[in-house]
């Protein structure tokens, strides 16, 4: 599929101070000379932080990192984790629609996208508060169907659940993520028949629904404040700043159209 960048942009990019922060610390893990390769967590931040990833987002990281844009353009457009067009204000659904997700119902729940989101992938409902995109398998096979909200997991799904869970986020809730049928993890659904004797002082969530619960960023744009900034190796609280400072002229752009 041909990935392009949005035909409207905005006009300029930049991180917050924290996010500023944590991504000249990332650039500090990488040898001097090898800063490229903190492209991927740093166009992660930008997208993290604005939900989607721009044409100057693009372009102030490739300042920061010293690269061509033409590479990081590269990067951001072979990877479909990264979104080129505006995703919803509120949540991102994206419903697996691999083998097994597809056998026990994505369909299903794609329809539901359609009918509660907008009829195609990538666009924004009427009021600006969701979109939908079809993905490919998510690691989740043994929950299937499956969708990721924003950045987890909803499990055991039925067109039902996900109607309910859609109007939920609408009603701005923040569902809990995980399986959705009252299973645990993603042991049979009428209870372990092995390994029983693990079957035993639970956390009322899995780890990564308690996780998600616990870090509040299910869909959620990040500044960077939500966790304390880790650089051990630099031997103190944040990274110095050893980047190149991205391009006034280019942050501050003008709207762009491809
Ligand atoms: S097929 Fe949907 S998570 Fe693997």
């Amino acid at each position: 599929m041909l990935r392009r960048l949005h035909h409207d942009q905005p006009a300029s990019f930049a991180f917050t101070p924290a996010n500023l922060a944590w991504a000249q610390g990332q650039i500090t893990k990488y040898p001097e000379g090898r800063q490229a390769s903190a492209i991927i967590p740093l166009l992660w931040r930008a997208q993290e932080q604005e939900g989607w990833l721009t044409r100057p987002a693009i372009e102030y990281v490739a300042d920061m990192l010293g690269m061509a844009y033409i590479r990081a353009l590269e990067v951001a457009t072979f990877y479909f984790m990264f979104q080129l067009s505006p995703v919803g204000s509120v949540a991102h659904v994206q419903v697996c629609g691999a083998t097994s997700c597809m056998i026990c119902g994505a369909e299903e729940l794609i329809a539901v996208c359609r009918e509660k989101i907008a009829p195609k992938a990538h666009q924004l409902s009427p009021d600006g508060r969701f979109t939908w995109e079809e993905v490919e398998c998510m690691g989740a096979c043994a929950n299937a169907p499956m969708a990721q909200i924003g950045k987890d997991y909803y499990e055991d799904l039925t067109a039902e659940k996900l109607r309910a869970l859609i109007d939920r986020f609408a009603a701005g809730e923040v569902p809990v993520p995980g399986p959705q049928n009252g299973r645990y993890a993603s042991e049979p659904v009428t209870g372990l028949t092995s390994l029983k004797e693990f079957d035993s002082g639970r956390t009322q969530y899995n780890a990564s629904a308690q996780a998600a619960v616990d870090l509040k960023d299910t869909v959620r744009r990040i500044d960077g404040t939500e966790v304390p900034l880790r650089t051990p190796w630099l031997g103190q609280a944040a990274a110095p700043a050893r980047t190149r400072a991205p391009r006034k002229a280019k942050a501050a752009a003008k709207t762009t159209k491809d």
